[in-house]
């Protein structure tokens, strides 16, 4: 009898999903080539209860069996009104889990403009520029991934995600070339 040995693509929970799946594991074997590889961007579309949230579990299921650090984040209907909340769900706990020195490393120059919107410093006198926020944020997720390279990012409800958090990940999607890191947006 021949023994069959699950590929990191097959999915033994998901029905009618071998593209989409397979479609995750060529981003992940893509991400994980090298650490210059380019980002990619993966969005999966579809009415409510279609699976969504199950491809983004498969998509992690994936990723950690390759070794990738995988952070994730979700848009929520109460929490549209609440600036950066999506993206500071999804960066906040590497972040604080560094020494303050170490995420001000990171965050490099942006730090006073990006590191109010992301909880880890105190809000300085004059209103940040939102397009320097956003611009922080994306400089920040390069040098992350640069540390914590294999990084899968998920984005589970952006539909629900707050106008700022969708403003940097638009932002993000345009930089891709330039940071290897795989996003996954349901
Ligand atoms: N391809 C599939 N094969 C088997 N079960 C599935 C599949 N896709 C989803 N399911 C199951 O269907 C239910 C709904 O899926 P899920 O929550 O992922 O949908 P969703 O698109 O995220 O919905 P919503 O838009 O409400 O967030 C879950 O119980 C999930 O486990
Ligand atoms: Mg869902």
């Amino acid at each position: 009898m021949t023994e069959v040995r699950p590929t990191a693509a097959a999915s033994a929970s998901l029905w009618e999903r071998d593209e989409e799946v397979a479609a995750v594991a060529r981003a992940v074997d893509s991400l994980c080539t090298d650490r210059s590889s380019s980002g990619a961007l993966l969005v999966f579309r579809g009415e409510a209860g279609l699976g969504k949230t199950a491809l983004l579990a498969e998509t992690r299921r994936i990723a950690e069996a390759r070794g990738c650090t995988v952070w994730s984040a979700r848009g929520g209907e109460t929490l549209r009104s609440v600036p950066f909340n999506v993206v500071r769900q999804l960066l906040q706990p590497a972040l604080v889990s560094m020494l303050p020195e170490e995420a001000r490393e990171y965050l490099g120059d942006w730090y006073d403009i990006a590191g109010p919107a992301l909880g880890i410093a105190e809000p300085g006198d004059r209103r940040a520029d939102p397009q320097g926020v956003c611009d922080g944020l994306v400089a920040a997720v390069r040098r992350l991934a640069r540390r914590d390279w294999p990084l899968v990012l998920l984005i589970d409800d952006a539909h629900w995600a707050d106008q700022e958090t969708l403003h940097w990940l638009a932002g993000l999607a345009e930089r891709l070339d330039e940071m290897s890191v795989l996003v996954v947006v349901a």
